[in-house]
C-alpha cells in the first residue's frame, strides 16, 4: 500500500513540474531534424522540461513545458567534409553501402561527442530522467544515459531495422522480413532470401567487427569507467519505431518495441496564396513530384533529367517539381519548380492525383495520411524497401532512380495514373493510419512518461538480449540432439553387426 502512495506521491510532484527529458537527434538531415523536433515539441506540449541535441536550432515556443536546443556544429560538416554524392554511392551495391553507413556513423558520433555544446551540457551538473536517441549507427551516445544515470529510449527513424531487432531481441526472421537495404516485398524467391540472409548477417558484422570496436575507443576518451558499447546497447528500456502497418509490412514487435509513425504528421495549414491558386486552378489534377530533402536533383545525370522532363511535359496535369536549382532548361507551361514546397500542405490538396517521391519514410508517410498514391523513384538506404512495401501494399508504383529512361518512366507513371487501384489503396490505407486506440504522439508522451516513473521498464525486455547466440539459436541444443542421434545409431550399429555376426557363426558351425 505505502509503495501505491509513493508512486502517487511522484506522480503529483511530476504533474506540477514535468519530467526533465534529453532528446539527442544528432544526424545533420532536416527530415530526422523534423522527427526530433517534433517529438520534443509534443513532450514540451504535454508539460516536461525538454532539451533537444541536434544540428539545427528548434525555434518552437511550447505553450506547455518548456523547450531548449543545444546545436551542434561540428556534425553540420559531415557531407562537406566526406564529400559524397548519394547518386554515386547508390551505385556501389547494399554491402558496400553498409560499410560506407558504419564509416560516416562513426565520424558522426565523434562529431557529436566533440561538440562544444554537448561537452558543456556534459559537465554541467544537469539531471534528466529520461534520455532518448535517435539510433543511427552512434551506439557510443548511449553513454550519454549513463553518464546522466537516466533510463535510455531509443529511437528508429527508418522502422524495426537489423540494428534495433538486435540489441532488443526482436526475431525478425529473413525468411518474409525484408532488411531495410533491400528492395524485396514479404515474398521472396530463393536467391532474394540468401541475399536477404546475407545483408542481415553484414549488419551484424560490421556491427562487431567495424562500429563497436571504433566506439568503445571513443566511450574510453569520454566516458571513463563506462561499460562497453554491446553492454549499454542491451540495457535500452523502450524502442520508438517510426513505422506503422498502415504503410508498412506487419512485423512481429517485442513489447518494448512501440510503433508512432505518423506522429510527425501535422494538420493541413492554409498554403500560400500563389501556390493555393495554381493547385485550385488545375483542372486536370496535380502531379507533385519531390525527392525530398536530402538528394540533391541538379546532380542527377543530363539523360535522365532531359527523360524526366520529355515525359513529364507531355502531361495535361500541373506538375509541381521540387528544383534545387532558379532555372530548368526545356522545361514546360505545366511544369512549375520551386526549391521548396509546404509538403504537407501540398499533399492535404484535394486536386493531387499522384505524388512522384523517392520514397522516404517521412514523404511515404505524409502521402498515406493524406491518401494520395506514390509512383516511388527510390535512390538509396531504406527508400528501396519502402517503395517495395508501396508495391505489396498496393498504393505505389516502383521504378529505380538509376534504370529510369522515358519509356520506363512513362509506362510506369501511366499505370499509376489510370489504374485506379493505387488511390484506392492509397484512400484504404489512409482509414487505417488514422484509425487507431490512441493518436501516436500521445503514445509517444504516455511511454516516455512511464518509462521516466519507473526509472527504466527493464520487465518489458526479452529474455532474448541476455542471452549468447548460440543459445538463442538453440546451436547447443542442436549439438546434443545430433550427439545423441549418434550415440543411438552406433548401438544400434553394434547390436546389429554383433547379432548378425553370431548368426554366421552358427552358419558356419552348422555348415562344419
Ligand atoms: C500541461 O502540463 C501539465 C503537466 O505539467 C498537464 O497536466 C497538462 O495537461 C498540460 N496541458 C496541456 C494543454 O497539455
Ligand atoms: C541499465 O539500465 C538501468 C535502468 O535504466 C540502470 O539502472 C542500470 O544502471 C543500467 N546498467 C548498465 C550496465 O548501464
Amino acid at each position: 500500500m505505502r509503495f501505491v502512495y509513493l508512486i502517487a506521491f511522484i506522480e503529483l510532484i511530476c504533474a506540477v513540474y514535468g519530467y526533465k527529458i534529453l532528446v539527442v537527434f544528432p544526424m545533420p538531415a532536416f527530415s530526422h531534424f523534423r522527427l526530433g523536433s517534433t517529438l520534443a515539441d509534443g513532450l514540451a506540449e504535454a508539460g516536461h522540461d525538454v532539451t533537444l541535441v541536434s544540428p539545427f536550432e528548434d525555434k518552437k515556443v511550447p505553450g506547455n513545458g518548456s523547450l531548449r536546443s543545444v546545436v551542434l556544429s561540428l556534425i553540420r560538416e559531415l557531407k562537406n567534409d566526406n564529400n559524397f554524392n548519394i547518386f554515386d554511392i547508390a551505385k556501389s551495391g547494399v554491402f558496400l553501402e553498409t560499410l560506407f553507413m558504419s564509416y560516416i556513423g562513426n565520424d558522426a558520433t565523434n562529431r557529436t561527442l566533440e561538440d562544444p555544446a554537448l561537452q558543456r551540457l556534459l559537465h554541467s551538473n544537469e539531471k534528466f530522467d529520461v534520455v532518448i536517441i535517435e539510433q543511427f549507427i552512434n551506439d557510443e551516445l548511449k553513454a550519454l544515459a549513463w553518464h546522466f544515470d537516466a533510463p535510455l529510449i531509443m529511437f528508429s527513424t527508418m522502422g524495426a531495422t537489423a540494428w534495433l531487432n538486435s540489441i532488443s531481441g526482436n526475431p525478425s526472421p529473413p525468411s518474409y522480413i525484408p532488411d531495410t537495404f533491400v528492395e524485396y516485398g514479404s515474398s521472396m524467391t530463393l536467391w532474394q532470401r540468401t541475399k536477404n540472409s546475407l545483408v542481415k548477417l553484414s549488419h551484424d558484422l560490421t556491427r562487431y567487427f567495424i562500429v563497436y570496436p571504433a566506439q568503445d575507443e571513443m566511450v574510453k576518451r569520454h566516458f571513463p569507467g563506462c561499460p562497453s558499447v554491446e553492454t549499454l546497447s542491451y540495457n535500452v528500456s523502450l524502442f520508438f519505431v517510426n513505422s506503422h502497418e498502415s504503410f508498412a509490412q506487419s512485423v512481429p514487435l517485442v513489447p518494448n518495441m512501440i510503433n508512432i509513425g505518423g506522429y510527425h504528421v501535422q494538420p493541413p495549414k492554409k498554403l500560400p496564396v500563389d501556390l493555393q491558386k495554381i493547385l485550385d486552378g488545375a483542372k486536370d489534377g496535380v502531379i507533385f513530384f519531390s525527392m525530398g530533402s536530402n538528394i540533391i536533383p541538379s546532380q542527377m545525370k543530363s539523360e535522365t533529367k532531359q527523360a524526366l522532363i520529355d515525359v513529364l511535359g507531355g502531361l495535361k496535369e500541373t506538375v509541381l517539381w521540387k528544383w534545387d536549382e532558379d532555372d530548368l532548361l526545356g522545361k514546360t507551361d505545366n511544369i512549375v519548380i520551386r526549391k521548396w514546397f509546404p509538403q504537407m500542405d501540398v499533399l492535404a490538396h484535394p486536386n493531387v492525383k499522384l505524388f512522384i517521391t523517392h520514397g522516404g519514410l517521412l514523404s511515404t508517410t505524409e502521402t498515406i495520411y493524406h491518401g494520395v498514391p506514390i509512383l516511388a523513384l527510390p535512390v538509396f538506404g531504406d527508400q528501396r524497401l519502402n517503395a517495395a512495401k508501396a508495391v505489396d501494399a498496393g498504393f505505389g508504383v516502383f521504378l529505380h532512380f538509376q534504370d529510369l529512361t522515358k519509356d520506363l518512366f512513362s509506362s510506369a507513371l501511366n499505370e499509376a495514373l489510370k489504374n485506379p487501384k493505387y488511390l484506392e489503396n492509397a484512400r484504404r490505407r489512409s482509414v487505417f493510419l488514422h484509425d487507431r486506440p490512441m493518436k501516436p504522439m500521445d503514445l509517444a508522451v504516455y511511454w516516455t512518461e512511464f518509462v521516466a516513473r519507473f526509472r527504466g521498464a527493464p520487465h518489458l525486455r526479452v529474455a532474448a538480449v541476455d542471452m549468447p547466440w548460440y543459445k538463442y539459436f538453440l546451436v547447443d541444443v542442436m549439438a546434443m540432439l545430433m550427439m545423441m542421434c549418434l550415440v543411438v545409431m552406433t548401438l544400434l550399429y553394434l547390436i546389429v553387426r554383433k547379432v548378425c555376426c553370431r548368426r554366421t557363426n552358427n552358419l558356419k558351425l552348422k555348415k562344419n
